[in-house]
Parts: structure tokens; sequence; C-alpha cells
């Protein structure tokens, strides 16, 4: 607990974007949310019970140790970052950001005393980070509940503060193959509750990369009939 208290209080206060305000504020932004949504179980539910999967699909992605320092962008309900911090070498450090006060706070509970971790309240939009400072990051279910703009950033922002030679690791939404029957529940579904999550359906992660932008090399694997992605980029610019 002692982490987030001296984290937040150094840390600059953040504006709350408008669309979480707009959009989210059942989910993260009201004081009931974290009660009633940090449940495992209803996480998995929102998912159609592929949460396990896909953490794990991160997890093992990241690798079976995780080495050197490691940047999660936003805070996720549900086992993600304690399993994370399980993975820790001796010498490696997690890094943890988000732009609510009351998400950090939850995830220090969920972590208990942990000297390896360190969450701080920043914008992923706006890091407040040197470049190349991380090994990899992880930027898990973010990408779909950000406008174009916003999620642009946060892109480029997560690949800045990426070493050359390391990878930032998305897993989000998709567009569900055609037959997948998902795609009669999810769209009406997201349409309703998640304004922006249909981009990741019309387009790939790839068409957000930084314009310009050369040496990264991006892999693909899709889950659940192609409803969920999980999509690596890497920076091969480390001649
Ligand atoms: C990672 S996403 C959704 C994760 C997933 N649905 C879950 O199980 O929690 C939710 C988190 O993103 C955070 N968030 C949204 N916009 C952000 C931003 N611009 N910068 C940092 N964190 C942000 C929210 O505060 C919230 O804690």
């Amino acid at each position: 607990m002692g982490t987030i208290a001296r984290v937040v209080e150094e840390a600059p206060p953040q504006e709350i974007p408008n669309y979480l305000e707009r959009h989210y504020w059942w989910a993260y932004v009201h004081p009931n949310a974290v009660r009633v949504f940090e449940r495992q179980w209803l996480v998995n539910l929102i998912l159609w019970g592929n949460f396990g999967r896909l953490r794990d699909a991160a997890l093992d992605c990241l690798g079976e140790s995780l080495l050197g320092r490691t940047l999660q962008v936003a805070c996720v309900y549900g086992d993600l970052t304690q399993r994370m911090v399980e993975r820790l070498g001796d010498d490696a450090r997690l890094h943890v950001v988000d732009i609510l006060p009351v998400q950090l706070e939850n995830l220090a509970r969920k972590l208990g005393p942990e000297p390896r971790t360190t969450l701080e309240l920043s914008d992923s939009a706006d890091l407040d980070m040197p470049d190349g400072h991380f090994d990899q990051v992880l930027v898990f279910f973010l990408l779909h509940e950000q406008p174009l703009e916003t999620r642009k950033k946060t892109v480029e922002e997560a690949l800045r503060v990426t070493k050359p030679g390391g990878r930032v690791l998305f897993v989000d939404y998709h567009r569900p193959h055609l037959g997948n029957p998902m795609r009669l529940v999810m769209s009406p579904v997201l349409r309703l509750l998640e304004p922006f999550a249909l981009d990741l359906w019309r387009d790939e992660i790839s068409t957000w990369l930084p314009e310009g932008t050369s040496g990264l090399r991006v892999s693909k694997q899709t889950f659940f009939g192609g409803l969920y992605q999980m999509t690596e980029v890497r920076r091969t610019d480390d001649a």
C-alpha cells in the first residue's frame, strides 16, 4: 500500500478523459464500480469465458519469467497483474499506469506490498517516461475504449517508451470470422455500450501505428472465432 500512496501523491493529478466520464463511468469511475466489477467471474463472463485464456496467452507471450522492465498500460479487473508479478525475475520491475486513482488504489490492495512493482497515475496518451525505457509493454483491453485520436496516441506512446528490440503486446477485440454467431450478438452490444470498440472490427491495430515509422514487425493471433486478438508489435530497430 505504501507504494501506491507515494506514487499517486507525487504524480500530477490527471483530468478524467471525456470518453471515460461519458461512456465508462459505470465501469471504472463511479465509486461503486470497483466494488461491482472486481470479480474475476464477472470479467470472465463479459469476455464469454475467455479472460483466463487471453490473460495466459499474453503472459506466455511475455515470457515464463518477466525480465527487465515491463509496463502495463491501464489496470485490469481480475488477476492479470498478480500473475505478472508472480513471473517477475528478482531484478525485474513492473510499472503499471492508470488515469484513475480509484483503479490504482484497487490494484494496490490486490497486490499488497510488492517492492518490484510501481503504480503511477498517468495518461496512456501522454506517458511521463523516457524513450526506450521498457523491454516490453502490455496494453490489455484498453484501445477499444478510446476514441481514435487518443487510441493513436496510446499506441505511439507505448512504442516510444519501448526499447529498440522490445515489443508492445495489445490484447483486445477483433472482427469475428464470417459465420461466427458472436458477430450478431456482439455488434449491438458493443454499439450500445462501447461506442469505439467496433473500430477494432473495421481496422487492424497496425493502421494506428505512427505514420512514417519503420523498423516494426507486427504479428497477430486471434481467439474465439476471431472476436479477440493478441497483436505483437516488435521494434526491430535494434542494430
Ligand atoms: C484496461 S481497460 C479495461 C480492462 C478490462 N475490461 C478489465 O477487465 O478491467 C480499463 C482501465 O483503463 C483505464 N484507462 C482508460 N483510459 C486511460 C488512459 N487514457 N490512460 C490510462 N488509463 C486509462 C481505466 O481507468 C481503467 O482502469
